[in-house]
């Protein structure tokens, strides 16, 4: 079973702060595999009635830190009306991003952080992040906006040792940036 090899740790765990180190290309097996239980570990946690007899969160992001494996690579599952959406990026960067800023209207959350965490997240609207994608074997530029983006910057945040709750405006958490587009 899968959840007995995945242990996530949690934000109370001092290694969640370090620095994630770059991976070797070609992939090794090991990191592959890794990046295969990763995501079926959030393709279970999707699954409701999985979720509910294991007692676990559903996410759409994974990053390799939350299992204690400290490289920079991120897994990401979302399923939606147009089919699924399914990365295993290794050293993603991002090379461009919008001035305008976007956050959800619920807040962000994190299977490594059990205590809610009330405001808005200010990230960019806007990415492009580059990366080698294990689950097709290439070197990919995504383009993304909007949610995806949220979900890109948020796992990106994880390899650099930063939550989600760090971007929150601490004195004013509600506050809307300027221009800022609130989904
Ligand atoms: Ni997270």
């Amino acid at each position: 079973m899968i959840f007995m090899k995945l242990k996530i740790i949690k934000d109370s765990n001092p290694v969640m702060r370090k620095r994630s180190l770059e991976v070797e290309l070609p992939l090794s097996e090991q990191d592959k595999q890794t990046l295969d239980d990763m995501l079926e570990y959030l393709k279970l946690s999707q699954d409701e009635e999985y979720a509910k007899k294991h007692n676990i969160r559903a996410g759409v992001g994974l990053s390799a830190i939350q299992i204690n494996i400290l490289k920079r690579m991120f897994v990401v599952y979302l399923k939606g009306e147009e089919g699924e959406i399914i990365y295993q990026l290794v050293n993603p960067k991002i090379v461009e991003s919008s001035l305008r800023l976007c956050a959800l209207s619920n807040g962000e959350g994190c299977l490594s952080v059990d205590k809610d965490h009330i405001g808005l997240v200010h990230r960019n609207y806007k990415i492009k992040m580059k990366a080698f994608d294990a689950y097709t074997n290439e070197e990919v530029v995504i383009k993304a906006e909007g949610y995806l983006a949220i979900v890109l910057q948020h796992e990106y945040d994880h390899l650099n040792g930063m939550f989600y709750y760090d971007r929150i405006d601490k004195k004013d958490p509600n506050r809307q940036k300027m221009n800022e587009v609130i989904i």
